[in-house]
């Protein structure tokens, strides 16, 4: 399957917020990627539901929402109900891991499970036919615009082995530092959804940014 690309609306201008969105309407985007920060769990505070239920009435993607909160048992249903079509709760949050997977799916939305760099892969074994997607953070989450992490390659390797061997329908998406200069060899390495924030909202021509990186690896277009 082609690889999806979900632009991270961190990095957006928000003063100019509808513009934003209708450029990722207008592009190739697959899903529009929405960090949701509570300065405990990471130490920054982004945007929360009321947001997001903002965007949702524009946004034409569907909308990927990575929570990077605490207690996310707490407001799953509420993120729902904002409209997150995806909803991504960090393994490093969650003392009830496969109680707050089901509690996600039970809303109707997919499940992921985000994994900080320091958190193994091999710790999800016995979720991952409960899950939609895992989601390997290339950076330690909180912020916009850091260098990616290369040891995340080949833990997506590993993690990529693990689907094959247990044949399960589980995307891996990939988060932080990604580019053009870096998204070939994580798309090798296995993974399905690159999330970009700054080298797509931080580009001089944003759309063409995501044509170039949806062409990565055939269906050439016009900008590869
Ligand atoms: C980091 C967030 C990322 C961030 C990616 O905590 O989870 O989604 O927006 O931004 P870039 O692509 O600029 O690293
Ligand atoms: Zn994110």
């Amino acid at each position: 399957m082609k690889h999806l690309v979900a632009p991270s609306l961190l990095a957006a201008d928000f003063t100019r917020l509808a513009e934003e969105i209708n450029m990722i309407n207008d592009s190739q985007a697959d899903w529009l990627h929405l960090d949701v920060m509570d300065g405990q769990f990471v130490p920054n505070i982004s945007f929360g539901m009321s947001i997001i239920k903002q965007v949702n009435k524009i946004c034409a993607k569907p909308l990927d929402v990575h929570l990077m909160i605490e207690r996310p048992e707490q407001y799953i249903e509420s993120f729902r109900d904002a409209g997150a079509d995806i909803i991504t709760v960090h393994y490093e949050a969650c003392n009830h891991l496969h109680r707050v997977i089901h509690q996600i799916k039970s809303t109707g939305a997919k499940a992921g499970v985000a994994l900080n760099p320091h958190t193994s892969v091999q710790l999800l074994e016995d979720v991952l036919e409960d899950i939609d997607m895992v989601l390997i953070m290339s950076v330690n989450p909180g912020f916009g615009g850091q260098k990616f992490i290369y040891n995340t390659i080949p833990k997506v390797r590993r993690l990529k082995d693990m689907i094959t061997v247990k044949n399960v329908d589980v995307r891996i998406e990939i988060d932080g530092g990604v580019g053009l200069h870096n998204a070939e060899s994580i798309l090798q390495a296995g993974a399905d959804v690159l999330v970009a924030g700054s080298s797509v909202f931080k580009a001089d021509q944003p759309v063409e940014a995501i044509e170039r990186l949806k062409a990565i690896g055939g269906e050439p277009t016009k900008f590869a």
